[in-house]
């Protein structure tokens, strides 16, 4: 069986896992959590890293600790995963959904530009599988209108523009550590800002409000959203290797690509040379052949995401053409860290043979 995804763990991260729990550490958020903050916060060369459970949680807290309103709109791509427009309606304001650019897939300046209204205080932009897209032109309309940019970077760990890694544009990033992306705590995310004042007020927000470490005074509303400093450990250990499991992702798509590229009943990307998908996607109105050849040789794929306007709860947004067209003829191909050559040969000659 080859899988869509598998989590890859090095022998020296599972001993330290074993240390850390015979210890007698805290396990809750600690140490390693701190570390783990101060290594991402290095590696993305930004301000402040904050931990916290999830990669949905981590952009609903960004909209709460930016004050977000009820009337308030914000606008958000429709391809992503639903956690990105569920966001703002789980902050208690309102989501409307942008087209996307045929060229990258991520959320296109023009539609943008149609959907922005006077209730528009947020955009929430997705690098969608790493790319880039428009950020840079999309950040320029957010500063023109007065809104704020954040982006969510799930799929972008190790995915740089002009030398800037992606999640570091706008006021505040999103990363998540679920179980397919490049570093995996089973769940996690992280924010990233260079904002000093919003990092506080998303820690305090995280810690019931508190005041001080160690102290039960609380003098503001919170969560709580603590991690553990078991997944901080498991995170440490990937981001030790990050430099190898970069080439292993960028390897592995180049390899699908050049092997994919002649095939014209097929749509994939080129990747550019700083970006890191997590995983390598193509599009074809012949999807339900590719699929089952795989299936039939025990080749495990995934659809990707459907338009956020097929979903029961954004269905009433109408339109979307791009992204409806993308979206329905999406799959992931398998894309573990470990997954050799010979079986991503193996996987193009059975697609390029239908
Ligand atoms: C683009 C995108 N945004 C947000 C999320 C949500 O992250 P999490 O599963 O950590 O809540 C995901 C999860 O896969 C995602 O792919």
């Amino acid at each position: 069986m080859i899988y869509q995804i598998e989590p890859s763990f090095n022998k020296k991260t599972l001993k330290n896992l074993q240390k850390y729990i015979i210890s007698g550490s805290w396990f809750t958020e600690h140490t390693q959590t701190k570390l783990f903050e101060k290594k991402f916060q290095s590696f993305l060369k930004s301000k402040n890293v904050i931990l916290y459970p999830n990669g949905t949680l981590t952009m609903s807290s960004i909209l709460s600790c930016l004050n977000i309103k009820k009337e308030d709109e914000v606008l958000v791509s429709n391809y992503t995963m639903v956690a990105t427009p569920n966001a703002p309606l789980l902050a208690g304001a309102k989501v409307n959904l942008v087209d996307i650019s045929s060229q990258n897939l991520c959320m296109c300046p023009i539609d943008l530009k149609r959907k922005i209204t006077k209730k528009t205080k947020f955009v929430i932009y997705t690098s969608m599988n790493g790319r880039a897209g428009n950020i840079l032109e999309i950040l320029k309309i957010c500063k023109q209108n007065k809104i704020y940019l954040i982006e969510d970077a799930a799929h972008s760990i190790g995915s740089f523009y002009k030398g800037k890694h992606l999640g570091t544009y706008g006021v505040a990033g999103s990363f998540s550590f679920s179980m397919p992306k490049l570093i995996t705590m089973g769940q996690g995310g992280a924010i990233t800002t260079n904002n000093n004042l919003l990092a506080k007020k998303l820690r305090k927000f995280k810690d019931f409000g508190r005041v001080r470490n160690g102290m039960d005074i609380h003098n503001s509303l919170g969560y709580n959203f603590k991690i553990t400093d078991m997944q901080a450990v498991l995170g440490l250990g990937q981001l030790d290797e990050i430099k190898l499991r970069l080439n292993s992702k960028r390897n592995l798509y180049d390899t699908y690509y050049e092997l994919l590229k002649d095939n014209n009943k097929i749509k994939i990307f080129r990747r550019n040379k700083d970006e890191t998908p997590w995983s390598f996607d193509l599009y074809s109105p012949f999807k339900s052949k590719i699929k089952k050849i795989l299936s039939k040789n025990n080749i495990v794929t995934r659809d990707v995401y459907p338009p956020i306007n097929n979903q029961k709860i954004y269905n009433h947004i109408k339109g979307l053409k791009v992204s409806n067209f993308y979206c329905k003829q999406g799959i992931w191909l398998p894309s573990s860290i470990n997954l050799k050559k010979k079986q991503i040969k193996k996987i193009c000659n059975l697609i390029n043979s239908i």
